[in-house]
């Protein structure tokens, strides 16, 4: 039986102190906000049922549309190159039907949240994209919305033009999510990448803010083995003049990605540090250690992404690859596995992926590690997924994290500390149970 304090760590590590847990994992680039590390890690939970929601009362809502126009080579999402051959018809109709079936299924649900991403979802043709918006809608009529309901959707310069602007104000979306990555041309362009002069910028912001959509939101990318500064900073002027509400700073994970190289941990930590800087002073808030930032008064996310991730809400992903939670477990829609892409339109469904029913713990692990995004967790949700009290269960884990300050406590929301943010892969590992792979 697992000793009290001293979950996840096996017998002989069990005997190893923290500290020297703590030290062997800090600038392990595989340690970030995944989780598991690896699929196999948890092979043996693997079920050949559905997963079930039946425990749920609320849920979130994703779609999945794998399509770019361009396929980044640092990007580690599954996405295929949207050529002339391909099917969107084919792809929508088996979206359509899983999203009725799930409906069916599970009627009375609380929609808190609904993000349209990819992929590029705007990569698609004008008549794809406004029946994906359509199916959206159908979707959205069906359910009982939160209060907080803000659905979004994802949008590169390069593919989004007035019509499709258009049809996203009419869907009622209020909220677009525009990556530029980095503002180095030479840099994306060898990366296969194309945003468009800072004039296009502009007048796409100028296009949204027109028909109604009242949140925009930018994505930056470092961790790119040359990225310097002065990248940084040229990044940070588009920032300045389009003034996005909403800004997200991502730092390239490589896990899926095969030889692409990224800078070591210690700097990773320097070009945060950065970027949150001048971020702060050009008046966005948020805290040290979170990836999202606003210019108003909220987290910088969707109601899918922030109920996703501080409130342990389940969330129902449809489309390729598209992962699903519920307080059972986890699953992938087909896709996740290398699947080709007429492999998967041959199906009749997506949800013929993988199924994994978790034990407590493991979804614990996954909580934790999602959260690494903002940078905080919550104590109330550790022990509704627990059903124990969080600071005996990682009695051990807690006071070697409290009394090295990685963490601080705020009544009952735990925050990654600046010190802790330099090594927040080995802080949030010490909650993983499955740590096989490290
Ligand atoms: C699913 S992508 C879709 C956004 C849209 N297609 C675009 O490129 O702007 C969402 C964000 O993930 C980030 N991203 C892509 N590849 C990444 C990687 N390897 N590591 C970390 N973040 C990544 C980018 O900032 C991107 O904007
Ligand atoms: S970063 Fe965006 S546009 Fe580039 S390949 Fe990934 S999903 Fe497609």
């Amino acid at each position: 039986m697992m000793q009290k304090g001293n979950l996840g760590l096996n017998m002989k590590e069990m005997e190893v102190p923290m500290e020297n847990i703590f030290e062997q994992r800090r600038n392990k680039a595989l340690l970030n906000t995944s989780y598991p590390l690896k699929p196999v890690d948890w092979v043996q939970f693997k079920s050949t049922f559905p997963l079930p929601f039946d425990m749920d009362k609320d849920i979130c809502f994703y779609i999945h549309v794998p399509f770019c126009r361009s396929l980044c080579k640092f990007c580690e999402y599954i996405r295929f190159k949207l050529d002339n051959g391909i099917d969107e018809e084919r792809y929508l109709d088996i979206l359509e039907k899983d999203i009725d079936a799930f409906l069916n299924k599970y009627p009375n649900l609380r929609l808190r949240g609904f993000d349209i991403g990819g992929g590029t979802p705007t990569a698609l043709s004008l008549r794809a994209f406004e029946r994906l918006l359509q199916i959206y809608r159908n979707g959205v009529d069906r359910c009982n919305l939160s209060s907080d309901f803000l659905p979004s959707i994802e949008a590169t310069f390069s593919t989004l033009d007035k019509d499709k602007i258009r049809a996203i104000a009419t869907s009622g979306i209020k909220r677009i999510s525009l990556g530029i990555q980095s503002a180095n041309t030479s840099f994306l362009l060898a990366n296969h990448r194309y945003n468009g002069s800072l004039a296009h910028m502009s007048d796409i912001f100028a296009q949204c803010r027109k028909y109604g959509v009242s949140i925009l939101n930018i994505d930056l990318m470092y961790g790119f083995l040359n990225q310097s500064d002065k990248d940084l900073t040229a990044a940070l002027a588009i920032i300045s003049e389009l003034l996005p509400e909403h800004l997200t700073i991502y730092e390239l994970r490589t896990n899926m990605l095969n030889s692409y190289q990224s800078k070591p941990a210690s700097c990773l930590f320097k070009q945060y540090e950065f970027l949150f800087n001048h971020i702060m002073d050009m008046g966005y808030k948020g805290r040290f250690g979170q990836n999202t930032f606003s210019r108003a008064n909220d987290m910088g996310v969707s109601s899918y992404l922030q109920n996703r991730m501080t409130e342990n809400c389940a969330y129902k992903g449809f489309g390729i690859a598209a992962q699903s939670k519920s307080s059972k477990g986890l699953s992938y829609n087909i896709g996740k596995n290398g699947e080709s892409l007429t492999e998967c339109l041959q199906q009749e469904s997506f949800e013929c992926g993988d199924v994994y029913i978790l034990p407590r713990r493991e979804l614990l692990s996954k909580y934790i590690a999602i959260c690494g995004y903002c940078g905080m967790f919550k104590l109330s949700k550790m022990e509704e997924i627990l059903g124990e009290n969080p600071l005996d269960v990682f009695h051990n884990q807690f006071k070697f994290l409290f009394d090295q300050h990685l963490i601080k406590r705020e009544e009952d929301i735990i925050y990654i500390t600046h010190k802790g943010f330099r090594d927040y892969g080995a802080v949030l590992s010490l909650f993983h149970q499955s740590n096989k792979s490290i």
